[in-house]
């Protein structure tokens, strides 16, 4: 076998532990698929002293991680540290301006300099590798990247966090509210004690704009991505999407249009009857459609220690192989600018939910806002009279452009009748 390959790795958290478990569990497996060793050297976290359940003896150890990545003796660098800026982004420049290869987890790093740092990586001639920032144990770089090459992707989305996932699975299950749900998880470790990057959608964001770089040949662009968390989603509307044969899922959806890139993250409704509707708890999904392939989907865990480290450690084989792909499946200077398509012309049909008074003509009212505005209802439900003032009016419409139904919203909300800022979720049609 020729040399090993030398790795030094930034962080030690829940992806480094778990890293180096793999690597060393399956030292010799590695060392057979690589062709080669692969040598764990030099280490680097804040904590020296911390217990993290692994053995760090033999590996030299670093305070500082830049440090680390510009004067160890090494092939590959692991930046496992995360955050958009700060240390992580300091350690992926430095080890591509020493010639080191970066294996990354770090999807919000990505999302904000992935462009930048593609491009320093291929001029110093070296790998930027992330399959774990994508979904952690699914493939999905990989999928897009080599085995789906030969198609124009048509759509590419997925449920992309599996805190949001869990939760929305759990509220409905369990009919469970939101804030109960949250807190429940929060006790469990299952979120963070600061959510809103998981629960308002930025983690999927930042997932979503390195997916549709990687499916239509486009630059990074995080800040083109419309996003919604789930924080909204009511219990009631859970239950009218059952009702209805639907179920919410918050969804990272590309697709190139001719009105430019659309990029959303949402809570919306997906027919029962689709594949993605079925995953559950804590799994990620990604569905990526082909010209050629059709749909292809892809499900697995999306967090946690080993299914990060089975990402992280496929990309170091990757590399112990000499297997180097450009960072977003084309070289830097062939990625597209693309036009963002804005949210007002989403097309689709939507679900809309209003509080209303209960009295005569409120109903007339309100379809005739919809006639106005040339929003066509498909369906209208009306629940029988409440000991409370006010009842729900749930409607469902036919596909029109959105910003046909925010002006409808915005004429309803006024309305004397209407006591509640209303619902809306989007229906999306994946087939
Ligand atoms: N956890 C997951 O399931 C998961 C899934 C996909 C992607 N990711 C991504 O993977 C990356 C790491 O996540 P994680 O969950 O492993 O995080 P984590 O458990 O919080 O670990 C972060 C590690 O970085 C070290 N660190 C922080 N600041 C440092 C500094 N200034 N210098 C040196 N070391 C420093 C910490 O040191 P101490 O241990 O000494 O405090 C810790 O070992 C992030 O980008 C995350 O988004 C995580």
């Amino acid at each position: 076998m020729s040399n090993s390959l030398r790795v030094a790795i930034a962080g030690l958290g829940t992806v480094g532990a778990g890293t180096i478990e793999a690597l060393t569990r399956h030292r010799d497996l590695i060392a057979r698929r690589g062709g080669r060793a692969v040598d764990i050297v030099a280490v680097s976290a804040k904590n020296r002293s911390k217990d993290r359940g692994i053995s760090l003896d033999g590996f030299d150890w670093y305070d500082d991680p830049v440090s680390m990545a510009r004067e160890a003796d090494v092939d590959v660098v692991l930046e496992l540290i995360g955050g958009e800026d700060g240390p992580a982004k300091a350690v992926c420049e430095a080890a591509i301006e020493s010639g080191s290869h970066v294996v990354t987890a770090n999807k919000a790093l990505l999302a904000m300099r992935g462009n930048a740092l593609a491009a320093a990586a291929e001029s110093a001639g070296v790998s930027l590798s992330y399959e774990a920032a994508i979904a952690g144990g699914i493939p999905i770089v990989k999928a897009l990247r080599e085995g789906l090459a030969g198609n124009a992707i048509t759509h590419v989305y997925g449920i992309l966090n599996g805190t949001c996932n869990y939760i929305l699975t759990e509220m409905r299950e369990n009919r469970l509210s939101y804030e109960t749900v949250l807190a429940d998880a929060q006790k469990l470790g299952y979120a963070e004690a600061e959510p809103s990057v998981d629960v308002d959608g930025i983690d999927a964001a930042h997932k979503l704009a390195l997916l549709s770089s990687l499916a239509y040949g486009t630059k990074v662009n995080f800040t083109g991505v419309y996003t919604e968390g789930i924080r909204k989603v009511a219990l009631e509307d859970i239950d009218y999407a059952e009702e209805f044969g639907f179920r919410i899922k918050l969804l990272g959806s590309a697709r190139m249009t001719e009105n430019g890139l659309e990029q959303r993250v949402y809570p919306c409704m997906v027919s029962q009857s689709a594949s993605i509707a079925h995953v559950e708890g804590a799994y990620n999904a990604v569905v990526a459609r082909g010209d050629f392939v059709d749909d292809t989907m892809y499900q697995g865990r999306g967090a946690g220690a080993g299914p990060t480290a089975s990402a992280v450690v496929a990309d170091i084989i990757d590399l112990a192989r000499g297997s180097s792909m450009p960072t977003f499946g084309m070289p830097a200077g062939q990625l597209a600018d693309a036009p963002v398509s804005p949210i007002e012309r989403h097309r689709g049909a939507y679900y809309i939910r209003l509080m209303v008074k209960d009295q005569p003509g409120v109903i007339a009212e309100v379809t005739a806002v919809f006639r106005d505005e040339a929003v066509s209802i498909e369906t209208m439900l009306q629940r029988a009279r409440s000991q409370t003032q006010a009842v729900p009016v749930v409607l469902t419409t036919h596909e029109c452009e959105e910003a046909a139904m925010r002006r409808t919203l915005d004429r309803i909300e006024a309305l004397d009748s209407v006591v509640e800022q209303p619902t809306m979720i989007r229906i999306e049609t994946l087939t």
